[in-house]
C-alpha cells in the first residue's frame, strides 16, 4: 500500500462528566500520544485531535446526581480535563468541544446531508417512558436485567458486565434511572439508521480491507479482538438504529416536526472529531478538508490515514457505525485502522469512578509534581494492548526503581559523571575503535527502525523495550570496557568510549522521547541539543567535541516503600467499602502486603544437609538482557542473563506463563551458577533461575532489592 501523505489521528472524546484516570489514560490517549509524537518525529504530517463528548446521559446524569445543570458539568469538567491531558503531556493538536456552536453546524449539516441522502428511515414506535420524571428513557435512563448474563444492572444500550449491546426492550424488569419508576410505553417518532442496508460492504471493508472494489488497508494490520468484535456484530445481523433521542440536552434535530428531539450522541460525537479539525483549522489558517475528505480538497484518495485510538467498548461506534455515516454521506475517508485497547483494572479489581477505586490523573500530578513521565513509563509497559493488564502501585515503585533509575538514569549518570570527571563537562574527541565499538554500533543501528516498526503496529510496550534497549546497551558498554580503569593506561580509548556513551545518550533522548518527552528534553538540555528527528538518533557529528556538557543530574529519582504505602492506603480510604490489604482481615490479593504474618500452607522443610553441601551451590546476581518464547514450548522462555562472564548464560526458565519476555529485561534474578547444563527443548539451559510462588500462583523472582553488579555471589 501507498505511504499515506498525512495522518489524521482521533482520540476518543470523553464524556465531560467526571475526572480523567489511568484507565483512560493507558486505554486510548497515552498511546495515541505516543503514536503521533512517533510519526512526527520522523517528519510526517498528522494532525492529533481531541476533545470533550458532552451531550449524552453521561452528562444529564451526572448533572441530576450532583444538583447542577448540564452546562455546569460540562464547563467544570471540560477545563480540568484539557488541563490534565496538557500537564501530562498529551499534545493534541486541538482538545475541542461538542457543545460549541461549530460542532452544532457541522453535526446539523452532516445529518442533513445524510437526510438529503435518504440514510434515514423515519420510524414510529413504543418506548419506555416515566410518567413522573416526563420524559423518555433510552440508552443510559434506563436500567434493567440483562438478559444475557442476569446482570441487574443493565443499561438500555449496553451491559457493563458482559459487554452485550441492548436496545431497552431487551431489558427484563426495566426502570427509569431517573425515578426508579416502572416505565410505560408511547409512541414516539425517530430517524432510523437501517445498518442493515450496509451489512454486505461493511463485512468486506473489515475482513479483506476491500472498499468499492480497491485495498483500502489490510485487515492483518488490526487487532484480533477489534476484528473478533467487528464479525460478532456482523455475525448477528446489522439491525436499524435510532439516531434521534427525545431529550433537551444535545444537538437538536434540524428538520421540521422535530421539535424536543437532539441527535443521538453517538451520532454527533465521532463528528466532533470533524468539528475539531474544523476548529483547529480556522486557528491556523488552514485547510480542514485535507484530513478528510477523499477528493475534492486536492487530496487523492487513500493518501489521508484516519486511526481511531480507542478503548474496547467504543469499538462498534468506530469501526461499523462511524463509517457507514461516513460512506452514506459521501466523500470522507474511512479509519485505516481502530487499534481499541483493552482495559487496564487496578491492584485487582475494576477501575470504578462510582466506588471512587481509581488513580484520577489530576491528583496523580498533583502529588507527584514533575513526574509525569515515571507514570507514562509505567502505564507504557502495561498498556492492555490485547488483554487487560493491571496497574499495582507495587509495580509502578518497581519500573521506577529498577528500569527508570538503575538502567536509565543509571547510564546517563554514568555517563556524565566520568565526562566531568576527566574532561570539565567537554565532549572528548574520540580516536577509532575495537570490536567491541562495531558490535555496539552493529546493534544500536537496529533500533530506530525497531522502535518505529513497533509503534507503527501499535505494539507500545515492544517498543519502549526495544528503546530502552540503548540503555541496556549502554550499560553493558560501560561494564565491559569499564573505562574508570583505563584512564591511567589509555587515555585515548576512555575518550572514544566516553564520546560513545555521549552518542547513545543523545540517541536515548531521540528514542525515548515519544515515551517519555520530558525526561528526553531534559537530557537533550544535559547534552546542549536542540530538537531532533528520529533520523538524527544515530547521526555521528551530533554530538561535537568540545561541546560542553549540562551538569551530571540524576534523571530518576528512586521511589520508596512509604510513599507507596500511602498511596495504597489512599486507594482503599477513597473506598471505603473495601478491605485495606495493608490492614488485619484483609482478604484483597494486591500486591502491597508488606509485614503480614504469613498464613499459607507450605510444602514441609527438607531434610538438614550440612554445610558443604550448601557451599558447593554457586548463587550469583545475573541481570537478564535478553528473553524470548521458545517455539512449540508454552511455559517456556529463554533468558540471557549477564552474570559478568564473557558472554552471557543462556537460561531456559518455566516462566512464560508469568512473564512477557519484554518485562524481563534489565530484571535482576539469582541464578544457581554451578548446576550442571542440560537441554530442554533443545536449548542448552546454563543455569536456573531462583523463583518463588505467590498467594495466586504466579512465580516471582528472588531478587535483590538495590541493584548490584551482574556476577555478585549470593551467600
Ligand atoms: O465512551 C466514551 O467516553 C465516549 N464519550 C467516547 C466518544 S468517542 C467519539 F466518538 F467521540
Ligand atoms: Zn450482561
Amino acid at each position: 500500500m501507498k505511504e499515506p501523505a498525512r495522518h489524521t489521528v482521533t482520540a476518543a472524546l470523553p464524556y465531560a462528566n467526571g475526572p480523567l484516570h489511568i484507565g483512560h489514560i493507558a486505554g486510548a490517549y497515552l498511546p495515541a500520544d505516543i503514536y503521533v509524537r512517533c510519526l512526527r518525529s520522523r517528519g510526517k504530517e498528522v494532525l492529533f485531535i481531541c476533545g470533550s463528548d458532552e451531550h449524552g446521559a453521561a452528562i444529564t446524569i451526572r448533572a441530576l446526581k450532583e444538583g447542577s445543570t448540564p452546562k455546569s458539568i460540562v464547563d467544570k469538567y471540560h477545563g480540568m480535563m484539557g488541563k490534565a491531558f496538557q500537564d501530562f503531556g498529551i499534545r493534541f493538536d486541538i482538545y475541542h468541544r461538542t457543545s460549541s456552536e461549530l460542532h452544532k453546524e457541522t453535526s446539523q449539516d452532516f445529518f442533513l446531508k445524510l437526510h438529503a441522502n435518504g440514510a434515514f428511515t423515519q420510524q414510529e414506535e413504543q418506548q419506555y417512558y416515566d410518567e413522573e420524571a416526563k420524559q423518555f428513557l433510552a440508552d443510559r435512563y434506563i436500567m434493567g436485567t440483562c438478559p444475557t448474563c442476569g446482570n441487574p444492572d443493565a443499561y438500555g444500550d449496553q451491559c457493563e458486565k458482559c459487554g452485550s449491546a441492548l436496545s431497552p426492550k431487551d431489558l427484563v424488569d426495566p426502570r427509569s434511572t431517573l425515578s426508579g419508576a416502572k416505565p410505560v410505553l408511547r409512541p414516539t417518532s425517530h430517524w432510523f439508521l437501517p445498518m442493515d442496508r450496509s451489512q454486505q460492504w461493511v463485512e468486506e471493508w473489515i475482513n479483506t480491507g476491500k472498499l468499492d472494489g480497491a485495498q483500502h488497508h489490510d485487515p492483518k494490520e488490526w487487532k484480533p479482538q477489534v476484528l473478533g468484535q467487528c464479525n460478532s456484530w456482523l455475525k448477528d445481523g446489522l439491525r436499524p438504529r435510532a439516531m434521534t433521542r427525545d431529550l433537551d440536552w444535545g444537538v437538536p434535530v434540524p428538520l421540521p416536526g422535530a421539535e424536543g428531539k437532539v441527535l443521538y450522541v453517538w451520532l454527533d460525537a465521532p463528528i466532533g472529531y470533524i468539528s475539531a479539525t474544523k476548529q483547529w483549522a480556522i486557528d491556523h489558517n488552514e485547510d480542514w478538508k485535507k484530513w478528510w475528505l477523499t477528493g475534492d480538497s486536492g487530496s487523492e484518495a487513500g493518501m489521508t490515514r484516519l486511526v481511531h485510538f480507542i478503548g474496547k467498548d467504543n469499538i462498534v461506534f468506530h469501526a461499523i457505525i462511524f463509517p457507514i455515516l461516513l460512506k452514506l454521506h459521501g466523500g470522507y475517508v474511512l479509519p485505516q485502522n481502530v487499534p481499541a485497547n483493552e482495559f487496564l483494572n487496578l491492584e485487582g479489581r475494576k477501575i470504578s469512578t462510582s466506588r471512587n477505586w481509581a488513580v484520577w490523573l489530576h491528583e496523580y500530578i498533583e502529588r507527584w509534581p514533575n513526574r509525569q513521565d515515571e507514570l507514562r513509563y509505567a502505564l507504557a509497559t502495561i498498556i492492555p494492548e490485547f488483554k487487560d493488564s493491571e496497574f499495582t502501585w507495587k509495580d509502578f515503585q518497581d519500573k521506577n526503581n529498577n528500569e527508570l533509575v538503575a538502567i536509565l538514569g543509571n547510564f546517563i549518570q554514568r555517563v556524565f559523571v566520568l565526562c566531568h570527571k576527566y574532561y570539565e563537562g567537554k565532549v572528548p574527541e574520540a580516536t577509532g575503535g575495537d570490536e567491541k565499538d562495531v558490535l555496539l554500533w552493529a546493534e544500536m543501528n537496529t533500533l530506530p527502525n525497531k522502535v518505529a516498526e513497533e509503534v507503527d503496529r501499535f505494539r507500545f510496550r515492544e517498543a519502549l523495550a526495544s528503546a530502552m534497549q540503548a540503555a541496556r546497551l549502554g550499560n553493558k558498554y560501560l561494564t565491559d570496557t569499564e573505562p574508570w580503569k583505563l584512564e591511567k593506561t589509555d587515555p585515548d580509548r576512555v575518550r572514544t568510549i566516553l564520546f560513545n556513551g555521549l552518542r547513545i545518550s543523545a540517541a536515548l533522548s531521540v528514542l525515548l522521547e515519544p515515551f517519555l518527552p520530558h525526561t528526553a528534553e531534559r537530557l537533550r538540555t544535559m547534552l546542549g541539543l536542540g530538537p531532533m528527528k528520529w533520523d538524527d538518533a544515530l547521526r555521528a557529528d551530533l554530538i561535537k567535541p568540545g561541546m560542553q556538557l549540562g551538569k551530571a543530574e540524576h534523571l530518576f529519582k528512586p521511589i520508596d516503600d512509604a510513599a507507596i504505602a500511602a498511596e495504597v492506603e489512599r486507594l482503599h480510604a477513597m473506598d471505603p467499602a473495601t478491605p485495606n490489604p495493608a490492614e488485619p482481615n484483609s482478604t484483597s490479593t494486591s500486591s502491597v502486603q508488606a509485614h503480614q504474618p504469613s498464613t499459607r500452607t507450605t510444602a514441609s522443610i527438607k531434610p538438614n544437609i550440612s554445610f558443604d553441601d550448601f557451599s558447593k551451590l554457586d548463587l550469583r546476581v545475573g541481570s537478564i538482557i535478553a528473553a524470548e518464547r521458545i517455539p512449540k514450548a508454552d511455559k517456556l522462555l529463554k533468558l540471557s542473563v549477564d552474570l559478568g562472564e564473557a558472554t552471557p548464560r543462556t537460561v531456559v526458565s518455566g516462566i512464560a506463563e508469568h512473564y512477557e519476555p519484554e518485562q524481563l529485561i534489565g530484571q535482576q534474578v539469582v541464578l544457581v551458577a554451578n548446576l550442571e547444563p542440560r537441554k530442554m527443548r533443545g536449548v542448552e539451559s546454563q543455569g536456573m533461575v531462583l523463583m518463588s510462588e505467590d498467594a495466586n500462583g504466579k512465580l516471582l523472582f528472588v531478587q535483590p532489592k538495590e541493584m548490584i553488579t551482574p556476577g555478585a555471589d549470593v551467600r
